[in-house]
Formats: structure tokens, sequence, C-alpha cells
């Protein structure tokens, strides 16, 4: 009889993570897997649009990691296109957009449709784009927290998949504030990943 453990391809979720920054989603969804809470799951590739800190956990962890800076590319348009191909190659069930600070463009757009999903850490739509904690913050919330979103062409109006909400503390800092949202929202983007897998 044949037992799942040693057929690494059986009935895998393959994810292709993105990212541009510490990489502690990323991280956190190695660890998931690791400890059985992502069972099943496997991150096949982490593809980043700069030379990010968080590529060390793809290196700790022995996945492959590409690096595609849009700098490297005559056009936008062929930015995309390398995006697009290199994560095809992978075959991804999803794609996950862990703190990866660009837009994707149409070719992401038109081959994985309905598989990328994006944490942010803001409660959408409140709060959209690259400063979404600052922005809160500046705001006055008294509350905030992170959503995941299923993308779109547009900035963070794509889908409300999940959402979870802290309380501001008075006089809170944007990094203090942001590294409590991380946590609940490390959290949220296995618990997606892991409803995702199981077809919920
Ligand atoms: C997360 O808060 C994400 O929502 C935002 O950037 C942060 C990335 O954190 N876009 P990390 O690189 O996963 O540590």
């Amino acid at each position: 009889m044949l037992d799942a453990r040693y057929c690494g391809t059986m009935n895998e979720f393959t994810c292709v993570v993105f990212i541009s920054g510490t990489g502690s989603n990323l991280r956190a969804i190695l660890e998931a897997i690791d400890t059985g809470a992502l069972a099943g799951v496997r991150v096949a590739a982490v593809v980043s649009d700069v030379d990010a800190p968080g590529l060390a956990f793809a290196r700790e962890w022995g996945i492959p990691a590409h690096v595609i800076p849009l700098a490297d590319f005559p056009s936008r348009a062929d930015w995309d296109r390398a995006l697009a191909t290199c994560t095809a190659r992978y075959q991804p069930d999803l794609v996950v957009l862990a703190g990866f600070m660009r837009l994707l463009g149409h070719p992401m757009l038109e081959a994985f449709g309905g598989r990328i999903i994006n944490t942010h850490p803001a409660l959408l739509p409140a709060f959209p784009g690259a400063h979404g904690v600052r922005d809160a913050l500046s705001y006055g919330v008294k509350v905030t927290g992170a959503t995941v979103i299923e993308i779109d062409e547009g900035v963070d109006t794509g889908s409300i998949i999940d959402q979870r909400a802290l309380t501001v503390l008075p006089g809170e800092s944007e990094e203090d504030l942001h590294e409590r949202i991380k946590v609940i929202e490390r959290e949220m983007l296995v618990d997606v990943i892991a409803r995702r897998s199981r077809n919920e």
C-alpha cells in the first residue's frame, strides 16, 4: 500500500509565494507546513522583485527563489510577462502575495485569476496601498487589523476572504502596531491557505 508521506507530489497543494520584505509571512507558512498545520501544502518557489531579506527563508528551506527586478526589463509589460512565465513553471494551485510591494499586471491575472491572494495590514476597504498601517494611525482609528483578499486589477480592491481586527493602543508607534498586526496577519494567512487547500 502506498504511504502518501513518501510520495512527494501526491495530492499536494502547490503555492508560489511572492515577497518584497522581511518574509515573516513566508516563514509562518513554511513553519506551518513543518508542524502539519498546513499538511499537504508545498511552497514550490519564492519570487521577489528585490533582493529581499526574506529570501533567506527560501534558502533555509531549500526552496527555489527568483529575484525578478522591474528595472531589469525594458518595460513593465515585459516584467509582468516574466513574472507569469516564472510562476507558471511551478503550476501553482495558489499564488500568495505575502508582503509583495508591487501591483501584478494582466499576465499574472490572466494566468492565475481567482488563485492569487494578498495580505494587507489594514481593514480593507479602509487604508489600501503601501502605507496601510501609517494611514490608519494618521486617521486616528481605534480599531484596525489585517485583510486577506483575492486580488483583481485594482489596488487592494479584490474580494475579501478574511479579516482580523485589533485595538490600537494609546500612543502606539507605526512600527509597534505593524508588528502586532503581523502576528494576526500570519495566523490568518495560514488559515486561509489551509482552507483553500481543502477547497473550502
Ligand atoms: C505585511 O504586513 C504585509 O501585509 C505588508 O508588508 C508586510 C510584509 O511583512 N504588505 P513580511 O515581509 O512578511 O515580514
